[in-house]
């Protein structure tokens, strides 16, 4: 893994107008704010949070399918293009998303090999066998035999058109792939292998991965780091192992403490109190405080930034000074006793 950045997001932050105003500028929703992400080669970056807390945006604006306003992506040690210019038509092919929903994504009129070249056709168009042998490749690389390439997206399982998205995000050989929420529709059985794949090609191409989701189990299962989303901002971030052993924010010890761990029983969960996040409601000084078990009156006062708190450890509370970070083993003794 190489220490310099792929893919570098600087304090971007996203707003929307809510619904039409007649009087004057329509209000405006934070999406997401102060957003600050490095990712390696080679490593995968996990963003977890509740619905609407601004992951696909971000996603988006990581990717350059939306331009942040304010802040700065670079990729690549230069700044993201602007959408539809040459330099990001010129870039497409080094950085692919996959989404949800395989059947959304994929043409129900053209088969299968079709979709999967048509990215390589479109940005790299060398000669036609050389682009079949890629696709011949990419398609054994993510499990699909070849003569699933003349079928259509209906006549395959769930599992195969996630498939057939990886395999056409994979043809073109991009250097980042930004996942949202890539199993959430499929079914548990076969979430498990899609997760092995992604796991898998990761590792094998080397790729910068960014994978969003809500559920924990598989964020914790696909990356190295992960970053938790609130209300459009980073809470806390750190090595995978080391925040679910020992979460630092308020929040992400909530998160993990409600969520279920194969072996061990469901006790001591803390429950979040209060409605789940609104943007269109947020909250003044920190956004988690209206719902934090361990508020103090500061906390409604001002946004607490986004600190180190440990070795590749932030975290953005006002109170995690008064709160020791326990370290894996610490609480692996709290555990037993
Ligand atoms: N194009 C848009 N126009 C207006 N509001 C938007 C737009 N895209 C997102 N939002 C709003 O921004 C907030 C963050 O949305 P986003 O989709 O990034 O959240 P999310 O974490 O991906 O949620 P989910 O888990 O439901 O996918 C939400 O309140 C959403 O309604
Ligand atoms: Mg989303």
């Amino acid at each position: 893994m190489t220490r310099t950045p792929l893919l570098e997001a600087r304090g971007i932050g996203r707003q929307y107008p809510m619904g039409r105003s007649i009087l004057g500028a329509a209000p405006r929703l934070t999406a997401v704010e102060d957003v600050t992400i490095t990712l390696a080669r080679g490593e995968t970056l996990g963003i977890v949070g509740e619905s609407g807390s601004g992951k696909s945006t971000t996603g988006r604006m990581l990717l350059g399918i939306e331009a942040p306003d304010t802040g700065e992506v670079r990729f690549a040690d230069a700044p993201m293009p602007r959408r539809g210019s040459q330099a990001w038509r010129a870039m497409r092919p080094r950085l692919q998303m996959i989404f949800q929903d395989p059947l959304a994504a994929l043409d129900p009129r053209l088969p299968i090999r079709t979709q999967i070249r048509e990215p390589l056709d479109i940005h790299i168009p060398h000669d036609g066998a050389a682009n079949a042998a890629r696709v011949a490749e990419v398609m054994e690389a993510v499990g699909l035999s070849p003569d699933i390439g003349t079928r259509y997206p209906h006549e395959l399982s769930g599992g195969q058109r996630q498939r057939a998205v990886l395999a056409r995000a994979l043809v073109t050989r991009p250097d980042l792939l930004i996942c949202d929420e890539p199993v959430s529709a499929l079914d548990v059985s076969i979430q498990a292998q899609v997760m092995n794949l992604l796991w898998d090609v990761q590792q094998q191409m080397r790729l910068a991965m960014i994978f969003i989701s809500h559920d924990l189990r598989v964020v914790r299962q696909a990356s190295h780091r992960v970053a938790v989303m609130y209300l459009g901002r980073i809470v806390e971030e750190g090595q995978t192992d080391d925040v679910f052993a020992a979460p630092a924010h308020p929040y992400t010890k909530a998160l993990v403490s409600a969520a279920p761990v194969p072996g061990k029983p469901a006790g001591g969960r803390t429950v979040l109190q209060g409605e789940t996040p609104d943007p269109a409601q947020r909250p003044t000084g920190c956004v988690f405080h209206p719902r934090c078990p361990v508020a103090q009156p500061p906390c409604a006062a001002s946004a607490p930034p986004l600190v180190s708190v440990g070795p590749g450890r932030a975290a953005a509370c006002h109170l995690i000074a008064a709160v020791p970070l326990a370290t894996a083993a610490s609480r692996e003794t709290e555990v037993a006793s």
